[in-house]
């Protein structure tokens, strides 16, 4: 059993009785507020209780909807994609919007909410960022939180042998992938290339939408990196594709010799459609990699808690292989990990926000609570949410051949191509979908597929039939 899975919440700080002289203990330590705690729960608990089921929008809420949306549209310089706005409440993978519908929650901000909406253990953890003295931390002011958790995702990542050490975390994933990509070239400077596979998404900084394989993401902007591509595994061919990674690999870094400082490695394609890798196809272009002395950097930005493992990289069992990993999104902090070699020069990297406190704190319970709720291992959690909606897809698409076709994602991202997979189909689904109360996006061209990043916190199988049951009205709608 991984180290992960037997690990304990702990107290943050030993109860002895120096710790007692500190007033942020005896403040913790107040019966009041305990006891405001429990009311603050309580209410929460109470009000989140009532939304236990799809709902449409309420017509006498209409009018107000439509206006704040059109005025959120004209201010943020074009409309949201969804007219999703919060109320500010839910209960588990239900959130109420402000029209007064109530949605499935199968997309969670893009993989954010892990547990879904007003859990009671991230709303407590608001409320103890909240008596805490700062909503931000940063690299000049960071409390003992913080500390926690660079040590819980240090140890969790080092706990199969690889040895990312080291940690910094930052407010957003592109942040943590910048972050990456600067140590990176430090150690190999002067190497300026980068070598990454085809349809990865890294990122929106003027560097990321460089590597990110969409050229429709860096219209207008400046070339900044050069970036070589090679193809990722192809599921129906793994062994001619991974040959001919490897040979594209080779043939770019013979073409630049001592030009490329890194191999950015998108393990589980996410905007690109969610399709996994293999351990054969990474240690295949690992190999070559540090061969020439190029850094390997694994972005898990979006599949971090998904997998059989807490890390990707070690669900592919890559744990001595990876020099520099990013993750985010479900963490609620992002981060880069690194191993000693790449420990930068003074002056690289730092920021006046690290994250704020409710992130830090929520970011622990979090991540302590998907490995106490099981959902890693072979037979976890993920992997059960995985099989029991796979199999409800394969039956719609059983029962209607060739609208709902696999394959169907890895652990806690599911998806689905519908039909042939053009664009607008997928689009017409998506949309179908929010409106009957099922929260989905798409990813990848070519096929579109529709995608679910489903809060792996707390989804019970149910919720993935009533998700079934939308999808399959959807695809009787649309045959
Ligand atoms: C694999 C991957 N990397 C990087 C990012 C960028 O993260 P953020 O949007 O938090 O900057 C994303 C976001 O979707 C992602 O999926």
């Amino acid at each position: 059993m991984a180290a992960s899975q037997k690990l304990k919440m702990e107290p943050r700080m030993s109860a002895t009785a120096n710790q007692s002289a500190l007033i942020a203990n005896q403040l913790r330590d107040d019966p009041r507020l305990a006891e405001a705690k429990r009311l603050i729960l309580e209410a929460v608990a109470e009000h989140s209780s009532k939304i236990d089921e799809i709902k449409p929008p309420n017509p006498l809420l209409a009018d107000d909807f439509q206006t704040l949306l059109d005025a959120f549209g004209s201010i943020r310089g074009g409309n949201i994609y969804f007219p999703y706005l919060s109320s500010g409440i839910g209960n588990g993978p239900f959130v109420e919007l402000a029209d007064g519908s109530v949605k499935l929650d199968f997309i969670t901000g893009i993989g954010v909410h892990g547990f879904g909406h007003s859990h009671p253990f991230v709303v407590e953890a608001g409320v103890d960022a909240a008596t805490s003295d700062t909503v931000m931390q940063g690299n000049l002011q960071q409390n003992v939180k913080s500390y926690d958790i660079f040590k819980l995702l240090t140890e969790i990542a080092c706990e199969s042998g690889a040895g990312l050490k080291n940690c910094i975390i930052s407010t957003s994933g592109a942040m943590a992938n910048e972050n990456s990509l600067k140590i990176a070239f430090q150690k190999h400077h002067p190497a300026n290339r980068v070598i990454a596979f085809e349809h990865c998404f890294a990122g929106r900084t003027l560097v990321l939408s460089q590597i990110t394989d969409k050229p429709q993401n860096r219209v207008g902007l400046p070339d900044t990196i050069e970036v070589d591509y090679i193809p990722f595994l192809d599921p129906n061919d793994p062994d001619g594709s991974t040959e001919r990674s490897v040979t594209r690999l080779k043939e770019h870094i013979a073409r630049h010799p001592g030009k490329h400082a890194n191999l950015w490695m998108e393990l589980v394609q996410g905007e690109g459609g969610y399709y996994a890798g293999s351990h054969e196809f990474f240690k295949s272009l690992i190999d070559v990699a540090h061969e020439h002395d190029i850094a390997v950097i694994a972005d898990e930005i979006q599949s971090f808690c998904r997998t059989t493992r807490p890390f990707a990289f070690q669900h592919f069992g890559l744990d001595k292989m990876v020099d520099l990993v990013t993750l985010g999104k479900i963490s609620q902090v992002c981060a880069t990990l690194y191993t000693d070699e790449y420990q930068p020069a003074p002056g690289l990297i730092s920021q006046t926000f690290t994250a704020s406190s409710w992130a830090i704190v929520a970011a622990q319970r979090m991540v302590k609570g998907l490995i106490e709720n099981g959902n890693f291992g072979e037979d976890g959690r993920n992997v059960q949410l995985n099989n029991h909606f796979a199999k409800g897809l394969k039956a719609i698409d059983d029962k209607y051949p060739d609208c709902v076709s696999g394959p169907y994602g890895i652990g806690g991202m599911v998806a689905f191509t519908p039909f042939n997979g053009e664009f607008e189909v997928a689009k017409d689904m998506v949309n179908r979908m929010f409106h009957k109360g099922l929260m989905s996006f798409f990813a990848g061209r070519d096929p579109t597929r529709v995608r679910f990043l489903i809060p792996i916190g707390i989804v019970e199988e149910k919720h993935i039939d009533l998700a079934c049951g939308i999808i399959e009205d959807c695809v009787k709608e649309m045959s």
